[in-house]
């Protein structure tokens, strides 16, 4: 029962003994906060919408998550409008200070590391586990950010002069007024990592969480504004993505965004915002993919099995860089189906509050529906499913919806399901022949986010490597085979249908997004 009790082990603060009773009051803290109304924050002050809208938390519909504002295009534009206001004073503020922001902004979320962690576990139904890493993520990242920034003394670089007199300078700018949307299944980090990335190289934001999962962005606004960032630096918007979405693209206040969801919300937001405004703009999309995992005659089955599992059922599947397709060289096939499914079916799934919970719930229904129609969609092309295929409603916690962890093979390579991000926890299963044809199968594909290979052998691995198109690739990885990337050690980004900068989130080039050039020069 090899896995399960590395399950317990935790990713973010190891030796602090007292974790899970500061973690278990945290999170009874923050139930008696459930349901209350939210403000939207736009220069500090708090917002109300003429509607609301409430959000019940995918643990169960006994736990309300709060009463939010839906937003629409006058709430937008009136942080447009903050953000714009702010921007001359922030953008001229020295880069040292935004900096000391930034990583002061990082120290408050290490004070408030149960609290917060407690939220993702509520608004999200993100297990324990993952709710603590992710909080570790965010501060790494800040931190990261403001490393970045000092290693390159600020992007502000001379360059060579004819004369003693003559002065030529690269220093790179900000855009201005940036607009963060984000995902419900990174609640914290994605907003903020992206949001702290624009601010800290001196653009001012308008942050708009997923519309099921805005708390830790609403906390994460608050922080800002407590460490003293100028009032209208940072705003956050609540309500639908859709109408966030038009607010955004048709106002010339918008000088650049930064998008992390699914590539058709992606795609429709770029069109929309090319469409509008009235020059190119800088647009970051981090989108979905479909990540495959090789696994070699020459791997470490242990190994694989368990980076598999990570990397398709963590967080129940609901992770861009989730591991959804698995290719096994044909000899060790049936040895692996049968470690794989044999400890696939103990990861133990219920309440995320609970320890020792490997899954949870799944965010909503349509989560569920996407789940059936796949499964059914497996049958009818002929395919196995070689364990789990039911979903169902939690009885502990009611209303929430399970999926089982799934393992399917024996379906077509351009079936669906080996084509389309899902979202689930539902791995394809498949067999190759050869190095060469795994690499080749791994990379038929539109998206490139992540992926992953399990081989002994460094001839294999380094083929991988070479020929391998995504833009977070990993080897020999148990922690999760295609996912769990840190910032500094993993640049984060995805590359084809994944994403659009190819410059990876916490990786050393990420914040030249956010930034432009500016050549200036001095003669005598
Ligand atoms: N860092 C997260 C992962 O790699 C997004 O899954």
């Amino acid at each position: 029962n090899w896995i399960l009790e590395e399950q317990i082990m935790y990713t973010s603060r190891p030796g602090d003994p007292g974790i899970d009773r500061k973690y278990e009051e945290a999170l009874i803290e923050a139930e008696t906060h459930m349901g209350q109304v939210h403000p939207a924050r736009v220069a500090g002050e708090e917002i109300h919408a003429r509607e609301t809208f409430t959000v019940w938390s995918p643990i169960g519909k006994t736990l309300k998550t709060g009463v939010f504002q839906q937003c629409g295009m006058a709430e937008t534009e009136a942080a447009i409008l903050a953000a714009n206001e702010t921007y001359d004073d922030w953008s001229h503020t020295p880069w040292e200070t935004r900096c000391a922001f930034i990583d002061e902004a990082a120290d408050r979320l290490e004070e408030e590391y149960y609290h917060l962690a407690a939220l993702i576990t509520l608004e999200c139904a993100k297990t324990r586990n993952e709710s603590l890493a992710e909080v570790g993520e965010a501060v790494a990242l800040l931190r990261y950010h403001s490393t970045v920034i000092r290693d390159n003394d600020g992007f502000l670089r001379s360059m060579p002069a004819d004369t003693e007199t003559d002065r030529y300078e690269s220093v790179m700018r900000p855009f201005g007024a940036w607009a963060v949307i984000s995902p419900f299944n990174f609640p914290l980090v994605l907003g903020a990592g992206a949001a702290a990335a624009a601010l800290i190289t001196g653009n001012t934001v308008i942050m708009k969480p997923a519309s099921a999962t805005p708390l830790s962005m609403l906390t994460f606004c608050r922080i800002l504004e407590d460490v003293g960032i100028p009032t209208g630096a940072a705003n956050c918007i609540t309500g639908s993505g859709l109408a966030f979405g038009k607010a955004v693209s048709q106002s010339p206040g918008i000088a650049g965004l930064t998008f992390t969801g699914s590539r058709d919300a992606g795609t429709w937001l770029r069109q929309e915002f090319t469409t509008h405004q009235p020059y190119p703009k800088p647009v970051i999309l981090e989108l979905g993919s479909k990540n495959p995992c090789i696994v070699t005659a020459q791997a470490d089955l242990k190994k694989a099995v368990e980076g598999v599992i990570r990397g398709a059922f963590g967080f129940s599947g609901q992770k861009c860089s989730a591991t959804s397709r698995v290719y096994i060289e044909q000899p060790i096939f049936h040895t692996f189906v049968e470690m794989l499914t044999d400890q696939a079916a103990r990861c133990t799934f219920g309440d995320p509050r609970q320890k020792g919970i490997f899954m949870g719930p799944l965010i909503d229904s349509a989560a569920k529906e996407r789940f059936d129609a796949a499964v059914a969609s497996v049958s009818a092309a002929g395919g196995y499913i070689l364990l789990g295929g039911r979903s169902f409603y939690g009885t502990e916690t009611q209303g929430a919806y399970f999926a089982e962890p799934t393992i399917v093979t024996g379906i077509p390579h351009d079936h669906p399901v080996m084509k389309n991000e899902l979202f689930v926890p539902l791995v394809a299963l498949a067999t190759f022949t050869g190095i060469e044809e795994g690499i080749r199968l791994a990379n038929d594909t539109e998206f490139g986010l992540t992926a992953g290979i399990f081989s002994e052998k460094p001839e294999e691995v380094e083929e991988f490597f070479s020929h391998i198109r995504f833009g977070v690739c990993y080897a020999n990885r148990k922690d999760g085979a295609t996912t769990g990337g840190w910032p500094e050690y993993q640049s984060f980004g995805g590359w084809k249908g994944s994403g659009s900068t190819g410059r990876g989130v916490g990786g050393p080039y990420y914040l030249l997004s956010y930034m432009r050039e500016q050549a200036q020069t001095r003669l005598a």
